[in-house]
C-alpha cells in the first residue's frame, strides 16, 4: 500500500503511457472509470440515506483506491483486515486530519495482544480516536487495556456474528449479554470507549437471487438492534453505532426503492424487505443510534460478486467490474483424445482402467472446462 517512493517513481516511468500490450504480465489492471463509478455510487448510497459510511481497504490497499472510497468531505472511516493495512494508512489518515477531517481506522480483526506494540505506534502518531478494534470475547479487553494504556481510550465494535459464523458473539446469547457487561465496565475504567457494534454478512456471498442480498441486509440491522437495545437497558441512552455490510448487502442499499424517486424510473421490482429496511432504518434513526455501512470488495466488484445478483442489471453487469488480470498464455491445452474407436468396447474399458491405475494424480488428463 504505502509504496517506497523511488519504487512507484519507477512503475511510473516503467507504465504510464503504455498500452497494455507494453506491461508485464501477470498484471493486475484496473479500471480506473469503473472504480470511481463504483466507488461514487456507494458514496451517494449512504449521504441520500443519511447512514455513515466505513471503507474497506482490503481488495486493493492502495492509497489512491482509499481516497476515492471516501470522497472529498466528511469524516473519514476506514478499515484495514492486517496491522499492516492499518500501518500503511497512517499517512492518509495524518492528511486527513491535517485538513480538518477526522479520521479513524478499525481494525477488522477481533484484536490479539500480539497486535498491540504496533497498533501503539499508531495511536501515538495518529492521536486520540483515531483507531478502533474489534471484541468479540472479554478476554480481549486486556488488550484494549494495553492499548490505551498512557495514550487515549480506545473505540472499541462488539463483533456480533450476523449468521456468517466466522466470528462475533450471536444476538441474545448469554456470550452477548457477558461482552455487553465487559466492555461497559472497560469504558467506566476509562480504557475503551463502547463505540458501536458490527457485524459482516459474509455469508451473503451464497446468495444467487437478485436482490436477496436486502433479506440478508434487513437481517444485519434486526440483529444490531436486538443487541443496540440490550445494551441500551444496561446504560440507558448510550451512543452507538451499528455497522452492518458486507459488498452484497451494503450495495443493496442503492436500489432505486431508496432512491427519491422511490424506484419509479429504475425499472426494478423492489422485494418486500426494502421497505422492512426502510422502516428499520427510520425506526433505528428515531432512537437516536447512528447506523453505519462498510464494504470492501464493491470498489473493484468480481465475478463472485456478479454470481450473488445483490443488484439487478441496472447496477451491476460484468461491464461493472473493474479488476482484470493479464496474462500470458504459454498453451492452449487441446482436448483429450478420444478412446480408440477401433477397439472392442470391452478393450476399450480395460485400457482405460489401466490407465487409471498407472497415472498418478497431477498427470492426470485434464477435462477442458466449458
Ligand atoms: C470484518 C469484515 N468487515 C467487512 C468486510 C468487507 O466485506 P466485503 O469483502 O464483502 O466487501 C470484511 C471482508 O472480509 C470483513 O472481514
Amino acid at each position: 500500500m504505502a509504496l517506497d517512493p523511488t519504487r512507484k517513481q519507477r512503475l511510473r516511468a516503467q507504465l504510464v503511457g503504455k498500452t497494455l500490450h507494453d506491461v508485464p504480465t501477470p498484471s493486475v489492471v484496473l479500471d480506473l472509470a469503473k472504480v470511481t463509478t463504483n466507488c461514487e455510487r456507494m458514496l451517494e448510497a449512504t449521504k441520500r440515506l443519511g447512514l455513515l459510511w466505513r471503507a474497506h481497504v482490503k481488495t486493493h490497499k492502495t492509497l489512491e483506491l482509499t481516497r476515492l472510497q471516501v470522497g472529498d468531505t466528511g469524516p473519514v472511516s476506514l478499515i484495514g483486515s492486517t496491522v499492516t493495512d492499518v500501518e500503511n494508512l497512517l499517512p492518509l489518515v495524518k492528511e486527513y486530519q491535517s485538513s480538518n477531517r477526522r479520521a479513524n481506522v478499525l481494525l477488522g480483526f477481533p484484536l490479539f495482544p500480539s497486535a498491540v506494540p504496533r497498533l501503539r505506534t499508531f495511536l501515538s502518531q495518529a492521536g486520540p480516536g483515531s483507531l478502533s478494534v474489534l471484541i468479540d470475547n472479554p478476554a480481549q479487553l486486556a488488550s484494549v487495556s494495553a492499548l490505551a494504556f498512557g495514550l487515549s481510550p480506545v473505540p472499541i465494535f462488539l463483533k456480533i456474528d450476523a449468521g456468517y459464523g466466522r466470528a462475533g458473539v450471536v444476538p441474545s446469547s448469554p456470550a452477548c449479554a457477558e461482552l455487553i457487561d465487559a466492555a461497559l465496565a472497560a469504558e467506566t475504567s476509562g480504557d475503551a470507549i463502547l463505540h458501536g457494534i458490527y457485524c459482516h454478512a459474509g455469508h451473503s456471498y451464497a446468495l444467487r437471487e437478485t436482490w436477496s442480498a436486502m433479506d440478508y441486509l434487513a437481517d444485519e440491522f434486526g440483529g444490531l438492534a436486538g443487541v443496540a437495545k440490550l445494551i441500551r437497558s444496561k446504560s440507558p441512552g448510550h451512543d452507538l453505532v451499528l455497522s452492518v455490510g458486507a459488498t452484497p448487502t451494503a450495495t443493496a442499499i442503492q436500489h432505486p426503492l431508496f432512491s427519491s424517486s422511490g424506484g419509479k424510473d429504475g425499472g426494478t421490482d423492489a422485494p418486500a424487505t426494502a421497505t422492512t429496511v426502510q422502516n428499520q432504518l427510520a425506526e433505528l434513526k428515531a432512537e437516536g443510534f447512528q447506523l453505519e455501512v462498510h464494504a470492501g470488495v464493491y470498489p473493484t466488484l468480481d465475478l463472485q460478486q456478479l454470481a450473488t445478483h445483490a443488484r439487478d442489471a441496472s447496477l451491476m453487469t460484468a461491464d461493472d467490474i473493474a479488476i482484470s488480470v493479464l496474462a500470458e498464455v504459454a498453451s492452449g491445452m487441446s482436448p483429450p483424445p478420444p478412446l480408440n474407436p477401433t477397439l472392442p468396447t470391452q478393450q476399450k474399458q480395460e485400457t482405460s482402467t489401466k490407465k487409471k491405475k498407472s497415472t498418478p494424480p497431477e498427470a492426470k488428463p485434464q477435462q477442458q472446462k466449458p
